[in-house]
């Protein structure tokens, strides 16, 4: 065997190509990494603005966006430049000490939001959990509640640790990890009355409610936007009795729909709010924010390793520049529409297949009439095929989570490639 073979196979045994890429095997991957996930067959190796290519160099148009996280895309300018400097200059650092960059990102975060206070993680779930957390502290030592209680939606998603697959209203992600944390019970969506009756029930005898926590618009149960006037009733029923207003912006904050978070779309403020995937635009990051006044905890109380390094705060204050800089709210709100739009369209012309088109600003939801003889999967596949990344967001509907930076050009062709997959789906049925 040459000197240059045994390189190569040794690199090889270490899936690393010669220029330091990991190489793809489908049969490694499925071999050392744990199946929780159910994964569309393509590789993606590279990406730059709203595309990205797979390893056969393939290109994409990205509607996913890491699952609504790639706020700016992908290799933006200044994000490469934010990540090239920080790393140069400093990535981690304890939170013992002072960290400049996680000041700054908190002042923008509170000078942009009805916040006065941040705490800084590394996921959605983590800032759900430190929302818990801060909640039943709050009931405990300011309202004396001894078993604090947190009322959920059903069809609502907090995130994958066991608080948060707990406070998540769907038993699909439950099954099968009980005993479930106590303290949480649910409740249908925009149904008022239901939430009130909850409330009366649990608190007739001594008040039990710490808090009500939900979605400004529900994105993995299905892109449900939350009712105005549900939300304006809440507030009320929170000022009256001390519950605290828990908003979960993890999908729907940093400008997704078209405003910066999702309770302004509602006329209300949260007491607490938290946030992560776009808030990095794809660099780990969470951030749990409240008011002044629930803000009890001490020293000692919560904390993260990582949560607020310099790296991921620099990189999250980018972002949060970027979206002003480039007055991304704006391009939100007009992309958004022209994609409605379209998929109006869709609608219009397939009525017996497809039910109706709902969202807000970049996250928009297609959706399937209950009998239609295929699944909001079998169009992200077909769509695939035509060159455009979708995700579902349930069975019946396919969920449309671009960049925000996307252009008119780029929402055209996801249109036009919509309707290819859709036509192709269509075809594909047995007459
Ligand atoms: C509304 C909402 N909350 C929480 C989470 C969990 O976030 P993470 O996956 O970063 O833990 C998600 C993820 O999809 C989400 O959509």
């Amino acid at each position: 065997m040459s000197l240059k073979t045994l390189v190569k196979n040794s690199l090889k045994s270490l899936h690393l190509a010669s220029n330091d890429r990991p190489t793809f095997s489908p049969e490694h991957f499925d071999a050392h990494v744990m199946t929780t996930y159910g994964r569309f067959p393509i590789a993606l190796t590279r990406g730059r603005g709203c595309y990205v290519w797979d390893d056969q160099g393939r290109r994409y148009l990205d509607f996913v966006a890491g699952i609504a996280t790639c706020t700016l895309g992908h290799a933006h300018a200044a994000m490469v430049e934010a990540v090239t400097q920080q790393i140069q200059t400093l990535h981690h650092v304890s939170n013992l000490y002072y960290v400049p960059e996680q000041g700054a990102l908190a002042h923008w975060l509170v000078t942009h939001s009805c916040a006065d206070r941040a705490f800084f993680c590394n996921s959605g779930a983590e800032a759900n959990e430190g929302a818990i957390k801060l909640a039943r502290k709050y009931a405990h030592t300011k309202r004396g509640i001894a078993n604090p209680m947190i009322i959920t939606a059903q069809a609502s998603f907090h995130g994958r640790t066991l608080a948060t697959i707990t406070a998540t209203g769907q038993p699909k992600y439950q099954k099968n990890f009980d005993p479930l944390m106590p303290g949480f019970a649910y409740v249908p969506y925009n149904d008022i009355a239901a939430l009130e009756a909850m409330v009366a029930d649990l608190d007739r005898e001594t008040p039990q409610v710490a808090a009500i926590m939900l979605e400004a618009l529900q994105g993995e149960g299905g892109v449900c936007p939350g009712d105005r006037n549900y939300f304006q009733r809440i507030r009320e029923i929170c000022n009256d009795t001390g519950i605290l207003l828990i908003m979960d912006e993890v999908q729907v904050g940093m400008g997704r729909t078209g405003t910066l978070w999702g309770y302004e779309n509602l006329g209300i403020e949260p007491d607490i709010f938290t946030s992560a995937k776009g808030l990095g635009g794809g660099i780990p990051i969470g951030a749990m924010l409240c008011k002044a006044f629930c803000d009890v905890f001490e020293p000692g109380d919560h904390a993260s390793t990582f949560g607020g390094n310099p790296f991921a705060c620099k990189v999250g204050l980018t972002v949060c520049q970027t979206l002003e800089a480039e007055n991304l709210l704006a391009n939100v709100q007009l992309r958004g529409e022209q994609l409605r739009f379209g998929l109006q369209r869709l609608v219009q012309q397939y009525p017996t297949l497809l039910q109706q088109v709902r969202g807000w600003g970049l996250i928009n939801g297609l959706v399937l009439q209950p009998e239609a003889p295929f699944t909001s999967v079998d169009i992200v596949k077909a769509a695939m095929d035509e060159g455009l990344l979708l995700v579902p967001a349930g069975p019946q509907v396919v969920r449309f989570v671009p960049p925000l930076i996307v252009n008119a050009d780029e929402v055209q062709q996801a249109l036009i490639a919509v309707e290819k997959a859709l036509a192709m789906v269509v075809k594909r049925q047995p007459t």
